[in-house]
């Protein structure tokens, strides 16, 4: 489906519109000379090519460096030391790792953050460890909202119905994202564990993550957060804020590849107890003693089921260097430079067709991406669009997702998709 051009003003509508996107074709040609980042953008595979990738907020570029990274790790490691791998470095990885994306990353000391299992199976796992901290049988409220990732919102209908808890809902404006206001209104005695998600999936609406947290916990319960989209996008203090559980992938902004695990936040004053629900070899203590009965294995280690991806481990550590060394201060920057353009870009080429911005307008208020909605928005438009080598993904019912990974993305790379996408609708 498209839409007709407005004939009002004629010509010299078209001569604006030129006008226009001449101007925006300057703006991001200065934006990317001035970028301290520019450079990054090289490191990346297929970014020299006339393509525009607008869904590194679902899976972010591979580095170049990630195809010397895993041949050399095929060629010495796993071919060279086989089996003897696993005492001399892989068993320490989740952790070396998970210390490594702690530093760069969360805003978290070491022996706090781990990598394993997938995002939906870590949170199962924190949700669960999380009821078992809470002591007050009184407490059996679970609370999340309406815009919650799927398999956020999946999980917890499932672990109410398994431990007979009740679910309060919040419902938040699908533009827009849960408050702190709305965290304190349904929260209080009887609440257990709220889970909610930093940057909203959809609008990217960026919550207050400190503020709710502390609303949490004024409320005696305790609080899990999805990271999906924030880890690599924006700054994150989790210690600071005194966040107790959190989990994140590390496909998005941390280049991981198709499939790579998830990680683990558990704040320390949780780990010394933590019970999780799935008790495997590899979180036991001395897991090579394969003796009776199961004994978490002490600290963060515990939270560990069973054997770790050690493959799928690898690419994350050539974008965690490169986060170290830029700074996810400069990132944040950049990734706000990037919505702030894209959303110049929506202004001038995109409202005047009647295309909705379903995204927070103030920077403080939004994650590294920006979702455009239109009734003629479909999954046929994305896919026509792909066909075009301009990439953004299509969330129902008709918003179309733009991602920006500071990192990888040029201005120019946004303008160009965000114009082919205003060309779709006029077609
Ligand atoms: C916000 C959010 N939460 C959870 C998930 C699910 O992650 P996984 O498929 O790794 O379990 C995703 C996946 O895209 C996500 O974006």
């Amino acid at each position: 489906m498209s839409i007709q051009q407005q004939p009002v003003a004629g010509n010299a509508a078209a001569g604006n519109a030129e006008s226009a996107e001449a101007s925006l074709k300057q703006r991001a040609a200065v934006l990317d000379r001035q970028d301290p980042l520019a450079h990054y953008r090289n490191l990346f595979i297929g970014t020299d090519k006339p393509l525009s990738y607008l869904d590194g907020n679902s899976l972010g570029r591979p580095l170049k460096r990630t195809v010397e990274d895993t041949g050399a790790f095929i060629r010495d490691g796993w071919g060279g030391r086989l089996i003897r791998g696993w005492d001399e470095e892989w068993l320490e990885l989740p952790q070396a790792i998970g210390d490594q994306l702690g530093r760069a990353v969360l805003g978290a000391a070491p022996g706090q953050t781990i990598i394993a299992d997938s995002t939906t199976v870590v949170l199962y796992k924190l949700i669960r460890a999380a009821l078992a901290a809470v002591s007050d049988p009184d407490r059996n409220e679970l609370v999340l909202d309406t815009e919650n990732f799927p398999t956020d919102r999946y999980l917890v209908e499932g672990i109410a119905l398994e431990e007979g808890l009740t679910l309060r809902w919040i419902e938040t404006d699908p533009a827009a994202g849960v408050t702190v206001d709305q965290v304190r209104q349904v929260t209080g005695p009887r609440t257990a564990v709220v889970l909610l998600s930093h940057i909203a999936y959809r609008s990217g609406h960026l919550a207050d993550l400190p503020a709710i947290t502390q609303a949490v916990h004024d409320a005696g319960a305790l609080v899990v957060w999805d990271l999906c989209h924030s880890a690599g996008s924006v700054e994150l203090d989790l210690d600071g804020a005194g966040v107790d559980f959190a989990a994140g992938c590390t496909y998005k902004y941390l280049n991981g590849g198709p499939g790579s695990p998830a990680f683990a936040y558990v704040n320390h004053r949780h780990v010394g107890t933590l019970n999780q629900p799935i008790w495997g070899w590899m979180g036991r203590k001395d897991a090579f003693e394969m003796a009776a009965g199961y004994e978490p294995a002490p600290g963060i280690r515990g939270f560990l089921s069973g054997t770790p991806a050690i493959f799928g481990m690898l690419a994350m550590r050539g974008t965690l260097d490169l986060i170290e060394e830029a700074s996810m201060a400069a990132i944040r920057e950049k990734s706000v430079q990037l919505t702030t353009f894209a959303i110049e870009v929506f202004d001038a080429l995109l409202a005047p067709l009647g295309v909705e911005l379903a995204t927070p307008r103030g920077p403080g208020e939004r994650g590294s991406h920006i979702t455009l909605d239109h009734p003629a928005f479909s999954k046929e438009t994305v896919a026509a669009l792909w066909d075009d080598d301009v990439i953004p993904d299509f969330r129902a019912p008709h918003g179309i997702r733009v991602g920006l990974s500071p990192l990888s993305t040029s201005f120019e790379e946004v303008l160009h998709g965000m114009s082919a996408i205003r060309d779709r609708l006029l077609r």
